[in-house]
């Protein structure tokens, strides 16, 4: 099984989003069911979202950007994995980009992704190779079952500049993750993912999949990018 995951980050409104799904319908990508797709929407959108991928009957499965670390109670504002467990099947966790501007550390990310697994919903989680070892560390002294997870490797260079790596590069280094999680479970690689280059990084031996940012905003691009796979 190959996976693309969408990750629209803090952008679509529900309307947006429900405009946007009407668009993807339109463009009938060709969905492979070799192929799952999921997407994962700001917390705002998931519910009408749910309720509009079934009426359209498609094969899309969503998932949320966050999840708190802190399990339900006095914690104002927070979004505990609990609540996203009648929600979605998929949580993205770790995304450098909350390491960066919100000081989110691997201990954290490894709480949020017990949570997430307790309530029976996929953390997929993100590394780059400096924090890579640390992170996967953490996992385990949380006592995270990681042939439960989902983890993408994400060198934060190539997020969101049109310029990815190296597909045989990025093969090693999911290799690496591969090893260090007993190869239990998926492997996939993001940054600045396209219909022109997914396939080349799917191609590879272990690369299970392809977490894909700007590109998963336009359905135009989305749609090419699922039916480049198929
Ligand atoms: P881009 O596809 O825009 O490079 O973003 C990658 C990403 O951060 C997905 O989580």
């Amino acid at each position: 099984m190959k996976y693309v995951i969408g990750n629209w980050k803090s952008n679509q409104n529900i309307t947006e989003s429900l405009i946007w799904l009407d668009q993807l319908a339109a463009l009938h990508p060709k969905f492979s069911t070799e192929t799952t797709i999921i997407l994962c929407l700001p917390f705002t959108d998931i519910a009408s979202f749910n309720h509009k991928i079934a009426d359209l009957g498609l094969p899309i499965i969503s998932g949320s950007q966050n999840v708190s670390h802190l399990p339900p109670g006095k914690h104002t504002g927070e979004i505990t994995a609990n609540m996203l467990g009648e929600l979605v099947s998929y949580c993205i966790v770790g995304h450098s980009e909350r390491r960066r501007e919100f000081g989110e550390s691997s201990e954290m990310v490894a709480q949020k992704a017990r949570l997430l697994l307790e309530n029976s919903i996929t953390p997929i989680v993100c590394l780059d190779t400096p924090y890579m070892d640390e992170q996967i560390k953490a996992m385990f002294n949380f006592d995270v079952d990681v042939s439960r997870c989902f983890f993408v490797y994400e060198p934060i260079d190539a997020i969101g500049t049109g310029k990815p790596i190296d597909p045989i590069d990025a093969n090693h280094i999911t290799s690496q993750i591969g090893f260090l999680t007993d190869n239990s479970a998926p492997v996939l690689y993001g940054g600045s993912i396209s219909s022109d280059n997914a396939a080349a990084f799917t191609n590879q031996n272990r690369i299970d999949g392809v977490l894909v940012g700007t590109d998963s905003l336009e359905p135009t691009l989305f749609a090419s990018i699922i039916t480049s796979l198929s």
